[in-house]
């Protein structure tokens, strides 16, 4: 349950005109006040020299664009609560119009939903004007290029809040399916005894998506596969597997042993990587050409921890996959002697959790294929989660949980840094990637040179 009193009392949301507010940002708090959990005032800034009720114009197309059909009633409380403020982010005149439109706000959530070249900007005009003091910021990925852009912009937000007022969003953190994981693993004692480095053979995390860049190119080439997703939302799933139970569920005791896990990570070397680049990405809006950037990429980390020593943990991704799914497998050994048939000592046994599309846990077992012989088969008993009509958005609960004070599902300043310090050796390698066609999983040396042991289980669409 959350005090009031860490309640939030206005929602100032920087880059209101922008794309990430369009798509994600306005939907989520249409959702939140359908829910009734948002009657603060939304105060949008941008250099866009629009009216306010072109900002309210702009947040129904966002929300019409999600599918959703508006509910007049619900879209009139939202528009309701919106306000506008046009300006440029390096006048000081902005961020005086700034505070005239927050009133008599004094515990504001700031929430920087623009480049982070333009967060130190923001900052500087928000401290010059004093308004600081008590207020929360949340600011958008990517956090930093590398180790040391991180610790700069940690630096220059440190200068004007505290951490624990700072709200670093990964938005994977935010999903039902990677709640559902931490859940999952603590709240069942049958997992204890197996989930080590005793009985757990590997562990494989497939993020594959369907399209490419989706014309966002010029941002694409700049970041690539590993700073994209890996570094942050992938990461975040090996941290959520591979930690021990907190002491409590509290936010700190959480981020404490994911911390743990980080410290743990070996930075990767060159032969835990594999690159990739889908024919045709070159040619997309945006790109440059010659471009070595990577679409795609296999990475294999291990966790030195008496729980995990010497078990892979593989993470693969890509743009324009065979399919748009995310899942996990973590894979147990087989038993040491294969009594009835070949197969069984393969790819035996597994716990599949399957984030996207929709959320599954499912349990690979072997058993006796009925007839005469003692031959068996894979059978996989599934756990499916098909009602998601109640499920929040990512965007939701974690503007939500800002909103509130709760920093469970936010990254802490030293688990940013220490998420670069696994990635750093692997950034920005030199040579071309290797090419693969769109709709394959990748090159082909994907399978075959960095794979988990008894193969990649590639998740069905
Ligand atoms: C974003 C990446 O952070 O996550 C995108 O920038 C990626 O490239 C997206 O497509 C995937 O998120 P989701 O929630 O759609 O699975």
């Amino acid at each position: 349950m959350t005090d009031p009193a860490d309640r939030c009392g206005a929602l100032v949301v920087f880059g209101a005109s922008g794309d990430l507010a369009h798509k994600k940002i306005f939907p989520a708090l249409y959702a939140m006040v359908a829910r009734g959990e948002l009657g603060e005032p939304v105060i949008g800034v941008a250099l866009d020299d629009w009216t306010v009720d072109q900002l309210v114009a702009r947040a129904r197309d966002g929300i019409i664009a999600t599918g959703t059909t508006i509910d007049e009633q619900v879209f009139a409380r939202l528009a309701g609560l919106i306000r506008y403020v046009s300006g440029d982010y390096r006048q000081a005149a902005t961020f005086d119009k700034l505070k005239a439109a927050m009133g008599s706000c004094t515990k504001p959530l700031f929430y920087l939903a623009i480049p982070p070249s333009m967060f130190g900007v923001v900052v500087d005009g928000l401290q010059q004007t004093q308004l600081t003091a008590n207020a929360r910021l949340m600011v958008e990925k990517p956090f930093g290029h590398d180790l040391d852009s991180a610790k700069e912009l940690n630096a220059e937000l440190l200068k004007a809040f505290p951490d624990a007022a700072i709200f670093r969003i990964d938005h994977y953190l935010g999903k039902e399916a990677i709640q559902n994981l931490l859940y999952f693993r603590f709240a069942n004692s049958f997992l204890e005894p197996l989930w080590n480095r005793n009985h757990v053979e590997s562990v494989q995390i497939t993020m594959a998506e369907n399209f490419g860049v989706q014309g966002r190119g010029k941002f694409y080439d700049e970041v690539g596969c590993i700073r994209d997703v890996i570094q942050n939302h992938l990461l975040n799933v090996v941290l959520l597997l591979a930690m021990e139970p907190p002491a409590s569920g509290a936010a700190d005791d959480l981020v404490d042993e994911k911390v743990q896990v980080l410290k743990s990570i070996r930075p990767l070397g060159e032969t835990d990587i594999l690159r990739g680049q889908f024919v045709g990405y070159q040619q997309e809006p945006g790109v440059r050409p010659g471009s070595t950037v990577e679409t795609f990429a296999v990475v294999r980390c291990f966790v030195d921890t008496w729980r995990w020593q010497g078990v892979p943990f593989f993470i693969r991704a890509g743009k324009q996959l065979p399919v748009t799914a995310t899942e996990v497998v973590v894979r147990f050994k087989p038993p040491p002697i294969a009594l009835f048939d070949e197969d069984q000592s393969g790819d035996g046994n597994h716990i599949r959790f399957r984030i996207s599309p929709e959320i599954l846990i499912g349990l690979k077992a072997r058993r006796k294929r009925p007839g005469e012989y003692m031959v068996g088969e894979a059978i996989e008993l599934d756990a499916v989660d098909n009602d998601t009509s109640d499920e929040m958005t990512p965007y939701e609960r974690l503007i939500g949980d800002a909103m509130n004070g709760r920093r469970a599902l936010f990254t802490r300043e030293d688990a940013s840094e220490l998420a670069w310090r696994v990635v750093g050796p692997v950034l920005d390698l030199p040579g071309a990637p290797l090419a693969y066609q769109p709709g394959e999983w990748g090159p082909a040396e994907a399978a075959e040179h960095l794979a988990p042991p008894h193969g990649w289980a590639n998740p069905d669409a």
